[in-house]
């Protein structure tokens, strides 16, 4: 690979990249090398200004989305998104969101530099298993299990069967788990609202096999592990390195 395409890939605009390997503050692999188009491999570790910087070919992050913020890289009007909680060089590569979380609720999103990965998470096809705590309105009842297992028909689609686990329930406010394999608009709220239940908070703890790790508070992110990243690859049939 070119040795500006490496470095901009770390998050400098091509020129930026030029302008720096021409001045003479790169490193690849300990050697000055003062010619962009020099040939270097994909995997070394590049040297700028005396930081070191390990290309890798994507980025994977989880994020623990707060309510009132967009699951977007960018809004028009100026909202808060889950882009500005990562950083500028992530943003630069082409980070984005793999589905989306309405602004009130909160938990797990993945983020990934991968279009073709995010696509087949969020891809029917794939039926990617998402899991939600709902808190609710009133007292859900082995009724509303059975209709999520038998799959809810609304005007626009009829949902998939689903399983839906009782945690608490009272008469004025229960808790359960959602597990669902689409991802409609509004797709769980209307689940429950559907059998009676209006949603008072909704919460995403799991993609697949991701959990959202509990030592992330809300706002804050992190990548995702080497195993993480393989198991997401092999759900997905994709070849990591390909
Ligand atoms: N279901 C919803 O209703 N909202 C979400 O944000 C995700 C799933």
């Amino acid at each position: 690979m070119r040795l500006d395409k490496l470095v901009s890939m770390i998050g400098f605009t091509r020129s930026e990249a030029k302008k720096l390997i021409v001045s003479g503050r790169v490193k690849a692999e300990g050697t000055t090398l003062r010619d962009p188009g020099a040939n270097v491999k994909e995997d070394i570790d590049i040297e700028i200004g005396g930081e070191v910087f390990s290309v890798k070919k994507h980025i994977h992050v989880m994020i623990h989305k707060p309510a009132g913020v967009l699951t977007a890289t960018e809004d028009g009007k100026g909202a808060k998104t889950v882009a500005d909680f990562l950083p500028e060089v992530f943003l630069k590569r082409g980070i984005g969101p793999v589905g989306r979380l309405d602004k009130d609720v909160t938990g797990l999103v993945l983020m990934t530099t991968d279009g073709q990965l995010a696509h087949r998470l969020i891809s029917p096809r794939w039926e990617v298993t998402k899991r939600y705590r709902a808190k609710v309105e009133g007292r859900l009842d082995d009724a509303c299990v059975s209709a999520f297992r038998n799959g809810i028909a609304f005007k626009d689609f009829t949902a998939k069967p689903a399983e839906l686990e009782i945690l608490s329930a009272e008469d004025h406010e229960s808790t359960c788990l959602v597990y669902v394999t689409e991802g409609k608009f509004h797709q769980v709220k209307r689940m429950l609202q559907a059998v009676g239940h209006p949603v008072i908070h909704l919460h995403r703890e799991k993609i697949a096999m991701i959990e959202l790790d509990e030592n992330l508070s809300e706002g804050q992110w992190r990548e995702l592990t080497q195993s993480e990243i393989r198991e997401l690859y092999v759900l997905t049939e994709m070849n990591e390195n390909g």
